[in-house]
């Protein structure tokens, strides 16, 4: 039954089903938490620093006994570990890490699938410490394991992602010196849009990389963004969310100089910020996903912009209060 169940965020396990009914007991059950790259997306790739936060919503993973299947019914995935799809790929990378096969492992997102909010990242951390608690592997090596499958989706990821989606904090993030949890005076509500237009993260760093390469001047672009991390940190440290969204701003225009922004991204952008906004930026790897925009006071007003043009949108809290109704 369920008295074996462990648990990881701190979320509570969910009741083990009954014998009786042919059900299995959960065996693991672990939270994977949505991010916002603040920060730095893109420039991080190159050892620059980034700031991200984590979200309330994200996914949750239980394992139960089993031989070796993925179920995600909100994405509408079934797969087998090691099967020809991304996510049985993804998903045999990861159980070969924790050298595990025999569990099966179930998902409820309340999260998009590639809208640019981290769900690759959130699955796999959700997936690798549910499976490491259902069969006893440290949480070192569910991050490893989640890392081997985040390897699968996105190729050489910076890392990031699953730093976010572990610790649900706000943090700074640099490939060579890992995650650190970052002192916030206030939480802060925050506007989040959605294009609606997957975007593709390992297609757009590879944009980067050619156009860098072509234009080594870009090179001094990739070093801006890394400079808007340190100002960025002392705003959040004193709560300066003016200062904050000016540094959102110049982030998005160094982006668009990367060529990772779009039409829906730019229009989304200048929605917010004639709604009220302080400053607004895509997120995440770009070409399509999602933007964020800070506007205090002024949620209802950036959400109703977007609506009228036609994109979603919905308002959470980063630096602690992770819920923010409207
Ligand atoms: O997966 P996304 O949309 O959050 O983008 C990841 C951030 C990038 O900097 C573009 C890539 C990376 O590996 O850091």
């Amino acid at each position: 039954m369920n008295s074996a169940a462990g648990t990881s965020s701190g979320l509570p396990a969910p009741p083990a089903t009954s014998g009786e009914t042919g059900a299995r007991a959960v065996r693991g059950t672990a939270f994977g938490h949505g991010k916002v790259i603040l920060i730095g997306e893109h420039a991080v790739v190159y050892d620059q620093p980034a700031l991200a936060a984590g979200l309330a919503m994200g996914v949750t993973a239980g394992a139960t006994d089993g031989t070796g299947r993925l179920t995600i019914p909100a994405w509408d995935v079934t797969v087998t570990a090691g099967d020809e799809s991304p996510v049985g790929r993804a998903f045999g990378a990861l159980l070969a890490r924790l050298e595990v096969g025999d569990v099966d492992v179930s998902v409820e997102a309340a999260l998009p699938s590639r809208a640019g909010l981290g769900s690759s990242a959130a699955l796999a951390i959700a997936v690798a410490r549910a499976v490491a608690l259902a069969r006893g592997r440290d949480d070192e090596t569910a991050r490893a394991a989640a890392a081997a499958a985040e390897t699968v989706f996105h190729g050489t990821a910076s890392g990031i992602d699953l730093a976010a989606a572990a610790s649900g904090a706000i943090g700074r993030f640099r490939r060579s010196e890992g995650w650190r949890e970052l002192p916030v005076l206030q939480a802060m509500p925050l506007c989040v849009g959605l294009t609606g237009r997957p975007r593709d993260t390992r297609a757009q760093v590879e944009a980067v990389r050619r156009l860098r390469e072509r234009t080594p001047a870009v090179t001094a672009v990739i070093e801006a963004l890394g400079a808007l991390v340190e100002p960025a940190e002392h705003a959040l440290a004193v709560g300066d969310i003016d200062g904050l969204g000016r540094l959102f701003d110049v982030a998005h225009g160094l982006l668009a100089a990367l060529r990772v922004s779009s039409p829906e991204l730019d229009a989304m952008v200048h929605a917010a910020r004639a709604a009220g906004a302080v400053g607004a930026k895509l997120t995440g790897a770009g070409g399509g996903g999602a933007v964020i925009a800070l506007a205090p006071g002024h949620e209802r007003d950036v959400l109703a912009r977007w609506k009228s043009a036609g994109f979603e949108g919905f308002s959470t809290g980063i630096g602690g209060k992770l819920e923010w109704p409207l």
